[in-house]
């Protein structure tokens, strides 16, 4: 965990500029959450980061009040300029964290790949259905292992190219391609959806996907 938050906290300043030319759809990520949210007064905001997605969510729910969670101080710094003081801001990894209150709706936007091993995913799962509200919903994008090898190297084959359309091919395989095989640890999107019902969701729906990006949609 230490590694991946010295990571991030070397990313913070410069991250805005770079994430949509790392993650197809980003911006389609962005702009279908809060349609699938509706108008919560209270949301979690896990794995926070620079902000991207409470400042989406507030945008159409001005009201809305947010808790943000991030294990990078520098990321979290970030986020509070953009959102101001009338949330609340907590240093923490999620496996660590134990709100003080339950959510009508958790959001984590490319955070538990992350999560390096697989029992951790299901405890933190577990976790989430805990905090919310009965009937709540949890929102998660993420980036997802292919069904088979053979899927995995046409998503990889893709990617690539898309990354390679904004950033140099040096800094594509020398630096984002290897801190993905290096750091990431994705799930098949069959092995989330199998978890989150684990968890105790009882609807779990992909509701945007492009290569292996996707979103999905989790109801307690
Ligand atoms: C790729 S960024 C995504 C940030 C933001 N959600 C977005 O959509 O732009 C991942 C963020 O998750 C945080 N993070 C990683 N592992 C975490 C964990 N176990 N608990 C809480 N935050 C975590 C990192 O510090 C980083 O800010």
């Amino acid at each position: 965990m230490a590694e991946v938050t010295k990571s991030y906290n070397e990313q913070a300043q410069a991250y805005d500029d770079f994430i949509r030319k790392l993650v197809p759809d980003y911006e389609v990520f962005h702009e279908l959450l809060p349609k699938y949210l509706g108008q919560v007064t209270t949301a979690f905001d896990v794995g926070c980061g620079t902000g991207n997605t409470s400042l989406r969510l507030l945008e159409s729910n001005p009201n809305l009040k947010l808790t943000c969670l991030d294990t990078s101080p520098q990321m979290l710094e970030v986020t509070k300029c953009k959102l101001g003081d009338r949330h609340i801001f907590t240093e923490s990894s999620i496996e660590n964290y134990e709100p003080a209150g339950d959510f009508e709706a958790v959001v984590s936007v490319m955070v538990m790949h992350n999560i390096q091993d697989k029992s951790d995913r299901l405890k933190t799962y577990k976790k989430i259905a805990d905090y919310l509200t009965d009937g709540g919903t949890y929102l998660t994008v993420d980036i997802f292992r292919g069904e088979t090898e053979q899927l995995q190297d046409i998503y990889m084959a893709q990617w690539r190219d898309f990354m390679l359309n904004n950033l140099p091919e040096s800094e594509v395989d020398g630096k984002w391609l290897k801190l993905h095989k290096e750091k990431d640890k994705p799930l098949k999107l069959s092995e989330q959806i199998r978890l989150l019902k684990e968890a105790g969701f009882s609807t779990v729906d992909v509701v945007h996907k492009r290569l292996q990006f996707a979103m999905l949609f989790a109801q307690k």
